[in-house]
Order: structure tokens, then C-alpha cells, then sequence
């Protein structure tokens, strides 16, 4: 007899990683009778699964646990029971604390134990239950794949983990302390979940690490390989039209890999590769073994091999010590990147990390005022960037129904939202547009008609 169904909402926040990790979770689930809803009343088990990267982040984990009390009293009053669970970064950085401080939570999990999420959820039918272990068995090996329909329903476009963890330790950030250190999975174990994945009908394939460049999996033979000759293997599978792959580390650009942007028509023009800063003092402090000179040199032999490529990028302004002239080397370094988009945040000090226990904190207007100088510099060349494209011909993934009526959207090789005057039956294929016109968030294009 097949289990009784229970409805699952799971809430996301943070980096692409958890988007995933939340599918696998829901995956876990699915043979236990669990259905995921969109829908948080009508849930009988609610997952928030956190990103503890800045302070804010981290707070509205607390601020969504106050509504949570809320939606189970609602509940409790028709009869029905809600189970609350935390997973993610906040869980396994603070989850003795949510244990502490929030009585409504059953059950605490981190990152490296959703494969006992079954057990787990029994477990907390009884008690309040806390794992934030790093177990010694790969939880990969033991989530189910996702059924064929499932995987059809989330879109055209997907995420494969490949690489987990960090261990590059930037001054600043979390990710080393809430993921762990650096785990590649195998490149079979990949290349099955990739098959799986375009058998079902995804077109794109976008390949997670948190140090994604740094990957080192083991192929068929026992040897050691980097992503680049993962990304020969993924351009193999019939069906898969586009690779993309997020986020890199400047020092992991490996040649393979550059061979892989100049070589493989898959694998799409387009590379976020964080710099945090331009100044050369503020990298070392911030601990990113590279200077600005040699992130240049690698973003111009990236270009060297795939000419038309789109970078894009992270800076972190207000980091301790960071002076004006530190400040203007950050400009005078996406001037000369001339970035297609670009993340800026303000240094958030995270507890645990060596930035946070550094002298001259910069005050909070300060970093407030860089950031909007910052904000409007990388604006300007997104915008320069979106106007180059005026009158191209882009290849563009038709994905869902467009804004207007009679309108597709999809996505241009450089990650630009695309909207396309066509047919419904046309989402789901590859098509070329010209673009006639760009809007500060999306390009509009019509089908080239031969
Ligand atoms: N693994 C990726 C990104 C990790 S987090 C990398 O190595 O680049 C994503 C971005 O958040 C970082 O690139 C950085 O710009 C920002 N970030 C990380 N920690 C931060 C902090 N303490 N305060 C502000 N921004 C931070
Ligand atoms: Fe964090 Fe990325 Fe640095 Fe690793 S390389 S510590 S994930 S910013
Ligand atoms: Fe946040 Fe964890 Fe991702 S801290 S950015 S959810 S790796």
C-alpha cells in the first residue's frame, strides 16, 4: 500500500546551492508519502532551509520562525498538526541556538545529513531532533533520484551539485564552517543524475560547487579529473544543449577548463568569477591568494579563448581597513572589467570568521555610501552591456509564458531574461531572435524568420 500523502512547503533562501538541496530534500521525501505544495497552510511539514552568508540572512530565519508559530496555531485550531524543520547554513552554524530560541521548531538538520531526512522526520514525531554532524557517508550515495515527472515540472532548466564545500577560508565568509571542506562527487555519479536529468527533458545544466572550478572527481578509471574534462563528458549527452557552471574561484581556472570555453559550443559565454575587491591590500586581508593584476590577466585569457564571453562578478565593500584609495581600486578594477553584471554587498562581520575580530571596522555610512557609488558603476556597465546586444542575433531557451500576452520569455547565452513574440508550443525549444529592443532587466527580441 502506498503511504498516506502528506503535503511538504519548503521555503528557500540563499545561493543556487540550496535551491537544489531543497529539490534533493523534497526527493528524499517523495517515497515517504510526502507531496511538496506551494501552498504553506495546507503543509504538514514545513522546511526553511537557511543561508547564513550575512547578518540579514541569517535574521530572517528568526523573523520567518515567529510566522511559522503563527501558521501552526492556525493549523492547531483546525485539528492539524505542522511539523517545523530548519535545514541549511543557520542549522548547521546555529542550531543549537534555533533549538534554544525557537520552541516551535522540531527538528534541526545541516547540509550534510538530508539523506536521513526520513528518519530524521520519524524521529521528530517524538522529540525535538538536532543533526549537525558531518557524517562519514557521502549523502549522495544514498538520495533517491528524482521521478521522471518531478524533474519535467521544475522547467527546462536545472542544477546539478557537483563539488560541496570550501576550503579557501576568504577572512570573511562562512561557507568553509557551514559546508565543510571540499568534496567532489564522482564524475559517474554526475553523469547519471545529467542522463536522468535530459531524459526527463532539461535542456540546460547548470553545475553547482560552492568552489565549483576547484573540482577534482574521480572518473571511471580511478584518476582524478577537473571540471573542464567534466564538461567534455556533460557535452556528450544527447538532449543537453547548454552548460553553464557557478561559482568559480579566480586561482581554479584551470587551462582544461579555458580548452572547455574555447572548445565546447555547450558551454555558454558567460562566467561569474567573484573578485570581492580591487584593491591588492584588501585581498590579502581578505585572504584570496590572488591581486588584481592576476585576476585581469585570467579574465584576458578567458577572453582570449571565447572572445564574445560575458563576465560577471562579487564585490564586498566597508571590509576592515578598506580606505578611500582601496575603495577606488575596487572602481578603477570594474572599469577596466567593463562587467555584463556584477553582486555588491556590504561586509557583513560573521561570527567565527577572522574579519570579524579585525580592527578599523569601517563605519556603516561609509560602506553605505560605497556601495551605492559601487551599485551605479557595475548599473552603468550592465546597461552598456545589454545595449551592445541591440540588434544581435541571440540564441535564446524559450522557457515559460511571457509578461504580455502572445510573448515567450527565455534566456540568452549571457543569462539576459529574453522576451520573444511567439506560440506557446514553442517553450521548451532553442531559438534565434534578433533583439529590437532593451529594458533595464530583460531584452526583447523577435524570431528570425528565414
Ligand atoms: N563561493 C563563492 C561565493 C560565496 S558567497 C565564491 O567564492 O566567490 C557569495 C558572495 O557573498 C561572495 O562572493 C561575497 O561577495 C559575498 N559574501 C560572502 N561573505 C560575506 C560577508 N561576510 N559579508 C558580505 N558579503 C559576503
Ligand atoms: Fe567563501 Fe568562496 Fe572564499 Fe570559499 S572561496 S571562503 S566560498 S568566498
Ligand atoms: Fe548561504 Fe550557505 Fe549558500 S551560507 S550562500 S546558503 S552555501
Amino acid at each position: 500500500m502506498p503511504p498516506a500523502q502528506k503535503k511538504l512547503f519548503i521555503k528557500t533562501f540563499g545561493c543556487q546551492m540550496n535551491v537544489y538541496d531543497s529539490n534533493r530534500m523534497a526527493d528524499a521525501l517523495a517515497p515517504h508519502g510526502y507531496e511538496q505544495t506551494q501552498d504553506m497552510v495546507e503543509a504538514d511539514l514545513v522546511l526553511l532551509n537557511t543561508c547564513h552568508i550575512r547578518e540579514k540572512a541569517s535574521e530572517k530565519v528568526f523573523s520567518e520562525l515567529g510566522r511559522m508559530k503563527k501558521l501552526q496555531d492556525l493549523r492547531k485550531s483546525e485539528g492539524k498538526s505542522t511539523m517545523i524543520g530548519v535545514a541549511g547554513c543557520v542549522a548547521q552554524a546555529e542550531g543549537d541556538e534555533i533549538i534554544a530560541r525557537a520552541p516551535v521548531v522540531d527538528l534541526v538538520f545541516g547540509p550534510q545529513s538530508y539523506h536521513r531526512l526520513p528518519q530524521l522526520v520519524a524521529k521528530a514525531g517524538n522529540e525535538r531532533v538536532i543533526d549537525t554532524e558531518f557524517p562519514e557517508e557521502d549523502k549522495f550515495d544514498h538520495l533517491p533520484a528524482a521521478d521522471k515527472k518531478i524533474i519535467a515540472a521544475r522547467g527546462l532548466s536545472a542544477f546539478l551539485t557537483v563539488q560541496e564545500g570550501c576550503d579557501k577560508f576568504c577572512a570573511f565568509c562562512v561557507v568553509p564552517y557551514t559546508r565543510g571542506s571540499e568534496v567532489s562527487r564522482s564524475v559517474a555519479q554526475i553523469l547519471s543524475e545529467a542522463n536522468d536529468l535530459a531524459a526527463a527533458g532539461v535542456r540546460e545544466i547548470t553545475l553547482l560547487g560552492q568552489n565549483v572550478n576547484a573540482y577534482h572527481g574521480q572518473n571511471s578509471s580511478g584518476n582524478e579529473v577537473g571540471l573542464g574534462a567534466l564538461l567534455f563528458e556533460m557535452a556528450k549527452i544527447d538532449g543537453l544543449d547548454r552548460l553553464r557552471y557557478t561559482t568559480s574561484h579566480p586561482n581554479d581556472m584551470s587551462e582544461e577548463l579555458l580548452i572547455a570555453h574555447r572548445d565546447l559550443p555547450q558551454l555558454m559565454p558567460y562566467l561569474h568569477l567573484p573578485v570581492q575587491s580591487g584593491s591588492d591590500r584588501i585581498l590579502a586581508a581578505m585572504n584570496r591568494k590572488h591581486t588584481a593584476k592576476s585576476y585581469l590577466q585570467i579574465i584576458e585569457k578567458i577572453r582570449q579563448n571565447r572572445p564574445d564571453i560575458a563576465i560577471s562578478g562579487d564585490f564586498i565593500v566597508g571590509f576592515p581597513g578598506e580606505s578611500d584609495e582601496d575603495f577606488n581600486d575596487t572602481l578603477a578594477l570594474v572599469k577596466e572589467v567593463g562587467y555584463a553584471s556584477a553582486y555588491s554587498f556590504k561586509y557583513s562581520p560573521r561570527p567565527g570568521t577572522p574579519g570579524a575580530s579585525l580592527k578599523d571596522q569601517i563605519a556603516p555610512d561609509v560602506a553605505n555610501e560605497r556601495l551605492q557609488t559601487l551599485q551605479a558603476l557595475i548599473k552603468h556597465h550592465q546597461n552598456e552591456f545589454n545595449q551592445s546586444c541591440k540588434g544581435k542575433t541571440l540564441s535564446v531557451l524559450l522557457e515559460k509564458p511571457g509578461r504580455q500576452p502572445g510573448q515567450v520569455a527565455g534566456r540568452s547565452p549571457y543569462l539576459q531574461a529574453v522576451h520573444v513574440d511567439a506560440p506557446a508550443s514553442m517553450i521548451g525549444s532553442i531559438i534565434e531572435i534578433e533583439v529590437k529592443s532593451v529594458g533595464p532587466n530583460s531584452l526583447y527580441g523577435q524570431l528570425i524568420t528565414n
